[in-house]
């Protein structure tokens, strides 16, 4: 099933070496607006393949290029809100895998868990908590992905993280560096949650990411995450979040965030 909906979008797409793919979070598409020779194709067009339900969340995959670097842009993503089986997001990562993706961009709007990450900050992730009770490779483990018990020891590669660090300095923005926290969703979280999690460790909250940087670290994608704090998290100060908020605010830092990635990709490693 892999295959045949791999095969699929590389002959639809004429799809040819995308090292790099990237997901779009929440009001983050405009990323996609840059790319040029763009071929697309609806999520419900491919054999096999998922169908996201969110508004504010399209439902394609592109291909195209940032300068010569084949692109592979997932346009929607697929939350376990939604109601999809963890594993369908593994399989997603597999179909990635097979059209030859060493590299891996997520990126997604979250709340803040702390005061000193104010609604509009770009915050790199470091690291992650996974407080969904969920986990993609739950099931038969298929060894030619990766092993039954992966590592997640700095699974978002420090590389990738210094060279991102090094273009927002040159680009003169600002770049907040934290642990993203994953909640399976869909309600915003108590401001008791709020207060525990930002107590956990964590930085930024969300109900997305973790399932896809689980699976792409088990089949050793390099990976590079982001999140556009959106938003304060419920009761950090006194204010109730909104989805409409988090679109709002995504927006208004998707030409940053823009940036920010299409130097990251056609810079030299
Ligand atoms: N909580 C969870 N997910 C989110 C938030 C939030 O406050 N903002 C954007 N996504």
């Amino acid at each position: 099933m892999i295959k045949k909906a791999a095969d699929f979008i590389k002959q639809k797409l004429k799809s040819e070496n995308p090292d790099t793919a990237i997901i779009l979070g929440s009001g983050l598409s405009g990323f996609a607006a840059m790319l040029k020779n763009k071929s697309a194709v609806a999520y419900k067009d491919i054999p096999d393949f998922p169908q996201s339900t969110v508004s504010g969340h399209k439902g394609e995959l592109i291909r195209g290029f940032i300068g010569d670097k084949e692109v592979i842009c997932l346009n929607g993503r697929f939350h376990l809100y939604e109601g999809h089986e963890p594993s369908v997001i593994a399989k997603v990562i597999h179909i990635l895998k097979e059209l030859g993706v060493k590299r891996l961009i997520v990126t997604n709007a979250a709340g803040s868990l702390q005061t000193t990450l104010p609604p509009g900050t770009l915050m790199l992730i470091k690291d992650h908590i996974n407080f969904s009770g969920k986990n993609p490779l739950v099931g038969k483990n298929d060894d030619n992905y990766g092993p039954r018990f992966p590592s997640m020891n700095n699974a978002y590669t420090p590389k990738l993280r210094q060279k991102c660090r090094e273009i927002a300095q040159k680009q003169q923005l600002e770049l907040a560096e934290g642990v993203y926290l994953m909640v399976l969703g869909p309600n915003f979280e108590t401001s008791a949650e709020v207060r525990a999690f930002g107590r956990l460790g964590a930085d930024a909250v969300g109900m997305s990411t973790v399932p896809e940087v689980i699976a792409a670290a088990h089949c050793s994608m390099e990976i590079l995450g982001i999140s556009v704090i959106t938003n304060y998290a419920a009761g950090l100060v006194d204010n109730t979040p909104s989805h409409q908020e988090t679109l709002e605010e995504a927006d208004k830092a998707s030409a940053r965030l823009t940036a920010l990635l299409t130097e990251f990709i056609t810079g030299e490693e």
